[in-house]
């Protein structure tokens, strides 16, 4: 249609990786312009919004009773539907400068989980539509991230991708665009943080801060022996004496802390190849498994992964951006977008 031409010539198309833990915007032509924390700190006694994203993160835990800093996405998928549409208008606002105007609104690619229900997914697709996109593309996440990773997803090739999020770790095998075998799991970064307050707390009667957790998790949280002793600060409040307290701790003490998390990712991992028809298999014995997401990050996790698969784990590029940069590539790529991208669940709003 030439309307829907004219249409695209103005509009800025968006590609959106709406995480539990981050949210992130490719806008086509500029890139990743937006790559911040999914959190929105709330005035409840007038309902305003005080702050997104890395301002609100900064607030978790400090905030006075009539603030509360929320994360309105976990477990991968939207909990709080009224604060995902705020957050989400906002984060667009910012990109599109003052909103949408009649003539430019754009199409949005989401990533969603391979895990969502029907509700859930409507819920991803109306939000975006009331941020303003004039056509919303759900794709699932693993195959977003394999796209990013710029995996040979559309060959007769087994693709193997562990997205390890905050709130979800995807294990997905890929052959000829579609999603052959998978298993979805809410084990991720977010549970290791709870890891490490329960070893606090268990151990040392520690009683620590999410945010104190994540710290020590992303210095010296590791899957497998480290070449030389790491340590970090715990400070948190003592439980019996209920004053400030710190604690140097080791890397092998996270460890084991992050090893019952660890076991069932690498657990569902096997479990996902041993369903897995043998030819696809025997691809991604040649050609390895790609990591991604922050998780991938976790020190020693590639290794731990090898040994407990004996195939070759290559770390993707940069991966906390895999999702959305694969958005971004399915902009630019339309005909593979809509022969990937979920049916829609609603009519589109134009
Ligand atoms: N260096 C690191 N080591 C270990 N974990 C890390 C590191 N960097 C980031 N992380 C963790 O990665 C997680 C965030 O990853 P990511 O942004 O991929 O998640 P998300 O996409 O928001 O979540 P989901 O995909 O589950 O919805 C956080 O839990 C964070 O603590
Ligand atoms: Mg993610």
């Amino acid at each position: 249609m030439i309307f829907d031409r004219l249409l695209g010539r103005f509009s800025k198309d968006v590609g959106i990786d709406l995480g539990t833990a981050n949210t992130l915007v490719y806008v086509k032509d500029r890139g990743i312009i937006i790559n911040e924390p999914s959190v929105v700190a709330i005035n409840q006694k007038t309902g305003q919004i005080i702050a997104v994203g890395n301002e609100a993160k900064k607030m978790i835990g400090k905030t006075p009773t009539h603030i509360v800093a929320v994360k309105p996405l976990s477990d991968g998928v939207i909990s709080d539907f009224e604060v995902t549409e705020k957050m989400l208008k906002y984060f667009i606002d910012k990109v599109h400068e003052g909103g949408f105007s009649l003539f430019a609104r754009p199409r949005v690619v989401i990533g969603i989980p391979l895990d969502i229900t029907e509700v859930e997914k409507k819920a991803v697709e109306d939000a975006a539509y009331s941020a303003g996109a004039r056509k919303v593309y759900l794709v699932e996440e693993p195959m977003a991230a394999a796209i990013g990773c710029r995996l040979p997803i559309q060959e007769a090739i087994g693709n193997m991708i562990v997205d390890i999020g905050g709130g979800t770790s995807e294990i997905a095998v890929i052959s000829l665009s579609g999603v052959v075998t998978w298993k979805s799991i809410k084990i991720a970064g977010e549970e290791m943080n709870k890891n490490i307050i329960q070893y606090a707390r268990s151990k040392f009667n520690l009683l620590l801060g999410e945010k104190v957790a994540e710290e020590i998790k992303i210095k010296i949280g590791s899957a497998t022996e480290q070449q030389q002793v790491l340590e970090a600060q715990m400070r948190g409040r003592d439980l019996v004496t209920g004053l400030p307290r710190e604690i140097i701790v080791n890397d092998e003490q996270i460890r084991d802390a992050l090893s019952k998390s660890i076991r069932i990712i690498i657990d569902n991992i096997k479990a996902t190849l041993e369903i897995t028809p043998p030819e696809l298999v025997a691809d991604i014995f040649e050609r390895g498994i790609t990591i991604s997401g922050g998780g991938a990050l976790l020190k020693g996790l590639d290794k731990a992964i090898s040994r407990a698969t004996q195939i070759p784990v290559y770390i993707a590029d940069d991966p906390l951006t895999t999702v959305v940069r694969g958005t971004g590539y399915l902009l630019d790529n339309l005909e593979l977008l809509k022969t990937i991208c979920c049916p829609p669940t609603s009519e589109e709003s134009s």
